[in-house]
């Protein structure tokens, strides 16, 4: 039970392409989940992925119950996701905000599939094939980019809607990360 630090933007490991879990069920991987998940539990995150404390294995964890960073974002069920396949369902895109552990105190209006089916694998190595919208969609594709050295600043197309949280939202309740 550790919480380690988590790469900021700037930092070439979070540029990198994350490597498959080969053995499922392991002492090592079960360490790596409870480190990143006290991790995200201490910085109060939506989702955390492996390379986010620098580690390059394809494992993200998310899940919300009420966030008081995503104050207006529906409740998505606690996951572990391992050696993830995204395969948007339409190509609709939709836009809203965003922010990341990796990116403190900023916020940016990101463009996301809204329906998306998500495949992969739990720590036991049980299969997980799941179709999700809204919220649930938007975090599975901002963990997943995380595994292929993609932060969400490198999605946004109108920088208008990109900066600091406490400039665009003043006075409103929103963790600063
Ligand atoms: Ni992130």
């Amino acid at each position: 039970m550790t919480v380690r630090e988590v790469l900021r933007m700037g930092d070439a490991r979070l540029l990198e392409k994350a490597i498959p879990v080969e053995k499922f069920d392991t002492p090592e991987l079960h360490a790596l989940l409870a480190d990143m998940q006290d991790t995200m539990a201490a910085l109060d995150g939506a989702g955390l992925a492996a390379p986010q404390i620098g580690v390059g294995l394809q494992v993200v964890i998310f899940g919300i119950e009420h966030n008081p960073r995503y104050p207006d974002a529906e409740a998505v069920p606690w996951t572990v996701l391992i050696n993830p396949t995204l395969t948007p369902v339409s190509k609709k895109l939709e836009e809203d905000w965003e922010g990341c552990l990796s990116v403190p105190g900023m916020r940016g209006v990101v463009p996301r599939y809204t329906r998306l089916r998500y495949q992969g694998f739990d720590q036991y190595g049980n299969r997980i094939d799941r179709s999700v919208d809204g919220f649930h969609a938007r975090v599975v594709q901002h963990e997943c980019d995380h595994l292929i050295g993609v932060l969400y600043p490198m999605r946004i197309r109108d920088f208008s809607r990109f900066g600091f949280t406490e400039v665009l939202f003043p006075g409103e309740d929103i963790a600063d990360d």
